[in-house]
């Protein structure tokens, strides 16, 4: 075969798996009950951050049990790079208002917590009831910037990863996992 993708998958690129597919989704399911527990009576509208949380929302989408809304924001901050910049700009805004709503905002990962200190000073603006911040994962670095993260899932060493929505280039995504890539990875990428 001539396709020079066809002798290639994405764990082949994978140094080092960090958190298993197993260890994501009993995590998730510990962090949906607590939702459900903690949100029992009220309606709680679950705003993801595109495009990292779309592997995340849709697995905690069907862990949990209360009547939850779902809503998107798509934010740039990393382009293909693996630093942030601390510019965020909002690429696909909410379509529904949150005046009065309760807001659980879902995102993938928190490095620098600059990308959700923004995101929070902007839903807050729009008074909303209560708002939340879901990561599954965290980095020790989000010191940087004080982050009221309610629920969370594993904390990550100070390293690259990629899997579970997070991406290199706009690949690895759909891995399972959350995995380190292999260094020469960005040497060639
Ligand atoms: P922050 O503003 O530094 O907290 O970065 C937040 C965003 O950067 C996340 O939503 C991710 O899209 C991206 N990001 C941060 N760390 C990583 C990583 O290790 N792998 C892939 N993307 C990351």
């Amino acid at each position: 075969m001539d396709d020079p993708a066809s002798d290639t998958t994405l764990d082949s690129d994978i140094e080092q798996v960090l958190i298993s597919s197993e260890q994501i989704q009993a995590r998730l399911q510990e962090i949906a009950a607590e939702v459900d527990r903690d949100y029992a009576g009220r309606q709680v509208l679950l705003v993801g951050v595109l495009k990292g949380a779309f592997v995340l929302m849709a697995d905690l989408a069907r862990y949990l049990r209360s009547p939850v809304e779902f809503d998107f924001m798509a934010v740039s901050s990393y382009g293909s790079a693996t630093q942030t910049s601390g510019v965020v700009r909002i690429l696909k805004d909410l379509d529904l208002d949150i005046a009065g709503r309760h807001v659980v905002l879902v995102e993938d990962i928190v490095d620098s917590g600059l990308t959700l200190n923004y995101l929070l000073r902007n839903l807050r603006a729009r008074g909303p009831a209560s708002l939340e911040i879901l990561s599954l994962l965290v980095k020790p670095d989000m010191v940087r910037v004080e982050l009221p993260v309610r629920y969370h899932g594993f904390t990550v060493p100070n390293v690259f990863v990629v899997g579970y929505g997070l991406d290199y280039a706009e690949r690895y995504r759909n891995l399972p996992y959350v995995g380190t890539l292999k260094p020469e990875i960005y040497a060639h990428p």
